[in-house]
């Protein structure tokens, strides 16, 4: 098949966006861990948590996708991001919260199913939350508490586009959804 008639396709992904204040702090983290263990890190307006990656999907396909999201009900959480580390197996240096709140828990289960009702195969094991701050570590680094700068009070979870460019990953918004009031 010639790329010109390769079907269109986009690489989605359900996150929570951290608001500006949190990027910059996680930055700053990123920043911290980068000088540690070497690696790249991702660009402070890049932060985010992923919720449910779905990869590659055919643009005919994303009004489905974000039906999904319009059917979703969740409740309001506060996450506490408070430790951070690196691991051995991929080499990503993160930082996550030590507990993951009840409604952090339910909402990505719900997106799973939904997600998982249309035909998609997602990632099987379990969900840990994390932000990725630094890629292709040099090396392991054991999970410690950090002092928490910010909370950070969730009222919205979107439906974002990844694309490749030069400069590695670029996101896209493509919907936000708020919590119900
Ligand atoms: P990572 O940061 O742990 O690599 C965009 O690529 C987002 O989707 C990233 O947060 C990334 O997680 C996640 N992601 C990429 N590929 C994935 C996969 N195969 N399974 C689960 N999440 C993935």
């Amino acid at each position: 098949m010639s790329l010109e008639s390769a079907p269109a396709k986009h690489r989605l992904f359900f996150a929570l966006w951290p608001p500006a204040a949190l990027q910059t702090w996680l930055a700053v983290v990123a920043h911290d861990l980068q000088g540690e263990l070497g690696g790249k890190m991702t660009r402070a307006d890049s932060i985010h948590l992923t919720l449910v990656f779905l990869g590659d999907v055919l643009s005919t396909r994303l009004d489905e996708v974000v039906t999904i999201g319009d059917a979703v009900r969740w409740h309001r959480f506060t996450l506490t991001i408070d430790t951070c580390g690196c691991w051995a197996h991929n080499r990503i240096a993160w930082a996550a919260p030590e507990g993951t709140p009840p409604a952090l828990t339910e909402l990505v289960a719900e997106l799973q199913t939904r997600v998982r009702a249309i035909g998609f195969a997602i990632d099987e094991r379990p969900y840990a939350p994390h932000i990725t701050l630094v890629r292709k570590a040099s090396r392991p680094r054991r999970k410690t508490r950090m002092e928490v700068l910010e909370q950070w009070p969730v009222e919205d979870f979107a439906l974002i586009r990844s694309q490749l460019d030069a400069q590695g990953s670029r996101y896209s918004v493509i919907r936000r959804w708020p919590c119900e009031p």
